[in-house]
């Protein structure tokens, strides 16, 4: 389908409610423990590639909202998902981000986990009563692998699966080979002093791109267009200009730019990004893919956390491309950053009124729609009091 057939299906209500969420809902810590547990923890989380862990004993580990993951590819080569968790006192099993192993030694006491999880043996065995090895293996996290990514879930929510989630996704992102990608770069990860909303505000719309991200707009000019989320899914479409650029990096990068042989002709002059609820993107161009997420740490801070990836065979001119289009994005990621600052900060102020969107910001709205849905207590336009916010979302909750 075309984008102007898109668009043309597209129908945005009338009289539609540009406001925003409420101010209080961007610095409330009752709500942020709402928001930990219904969106972070119940939602599908990206957590890397699998080839971040091509080897057996390969592992991650990742925090996520005050729970502990760890990813590790076991003696099958299959990846498993665990709470980083001794089961003796709890200690984290595992304390480097990234690595490899050949079994999984607790280091506060020493008791060792094989791969797959499970309890080989702890230390000075005569102190405890017959202990049941089974019942003290690692806690299992739900873990699925979708297109060589590697998702995590840490309680049952309203989602499907990966796959069944982002099957309308799944015909186009297969011409890119993502799961026989490799990592371009490590895992990157920063800290934003704003809340998580403020970012994923900012990034679910592209009215701001013109004025904002210079290269951007000049990459695509026009050529840019934002569905809603629909289903908890939404997709951005941008195709280059057929200008050759005024900025350096992008002039070079419409020169460098070489798509792999096995991505079809219509993906040759696109960056295309899937936006998953509450907060992930993927995103494709003809060198590369990459995830970007953010989690927040603290009702305003936020880590914003990515990886790139590129094709195994690469050759000199997608390296090159590849590296300018790196330019544009940080660029893009330091002008984001600026903004979700101003409009955080915003929210403290005695002059803001809420927002008033653009057509071309329905992308905001239906991400808000989405969240309003899972915690129904941010349709209100006051601010509850204290902790009677658990009480009364719970009530909304059943009244629907
Ligand atoms: S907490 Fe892990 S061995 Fe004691
Ligand atoms: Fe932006």
């Amino acid at each position: 389908m075309s984008i102007e057939e898109i668009k043309r299906d597209l129908t945005i209500p009338e009289n539609w409610d540009r406001s925003g969420l409420p101010s209080w809902t961007y610095h409330n810590k009752y709500l942020l423990k709402i928001e930990e547990e219904e969106l972070f923890h119940k939602h599908w989380q990206l957590i890397c590639h699998q080839s971040d862990i091509s080897n057996i004993g390969d592992f991650i580990t990742f925090d996520i909202c005050k729970e502990r993951i760890l990813i590790v590819r076991d003696k099958e080569k299959k990846i498993n998902a665990f709470y980083n968790l001794c089961r003796h006192r709890g200690s984290r099993v595992i304390q480097d981000k990234k690595g490899s192993c050949n079994a999984i030694v607790c280091p506060f006491h020493g008791w060792v986990y094989n791969l797959d999880g499970s309890l080989r043996g702890v230390s000075k065995p005569s102190s405890f009563p017959s202990l049941d090895k089974k019942k003290f293996g690692l806690k299992k996290v739900e873990c699925e692998i979708w297109k060589g990514f590697v998702f995590i879930r840490l309680g049952k929510g309203p989602q499907p699966t990966v796959k069944t989630l982002l099957a309308p996704f799944s015909k186009e992102l297969s011409y890119y080979k993502i799961e026989e990608m490799v990592p371009a770069s490590k895992i990157w990860s920063q800290y934003s002093d704003v809340n998580w909303k403020s970012v994923r505000d900012v990034d679910n719309e592209g009215y701001h791109v013109a004025m904002a991200h210079p290269s951007l707009q000049d990459l695509y000019g026009k050529n840019y267009f934002d569905e809603p989320f629909v289903n908890g899914i939404c997709k951005t479409h941008a195709s280059f200009s057929g200008k050759g650029g005024r900025n350096w990096s992008v002039k070079n990068y419409k020169k460098f730019s070489t798509p792999a042989p096995h991505i079809p002709k219509f993906l040759h002059k696109s960056w295309n990004y899937f936006g998953l609820f509450p907060n992930a993107v993927i995103a494709v161009t003809p060198e590369s893919v990459q995830f970007y997420q953010e989690f927040p740490i603290s009702t305003d801070k936020t880590l914003l956390r990515g990886g790139i990836y590129r094709h195994k065979k690469e050759n000199r001119k997608q390296k090159v491309a590849r590296y300018l289009s790196n330019r544009i994005d940080n660029h893009t990621v330091e002008e984001d950053i600026q903004l979700t600052i101003w409009s955080n900060e915003s929210m403290q102020s005695k002059a803001f009124d809420g927002f008033y969107l653009s057509d071309l910001e329905y992308g905001v709205r239906s991400h808000h729609d989405h969240l309003r849905q899972v915690i129904p207590i941010l349709n209100s336009k006051e601010e509850p009091k204290g902790n009677s916010i658990f009480e009364l979302n719970k009530k909304m909750i059943n009244s629907n």
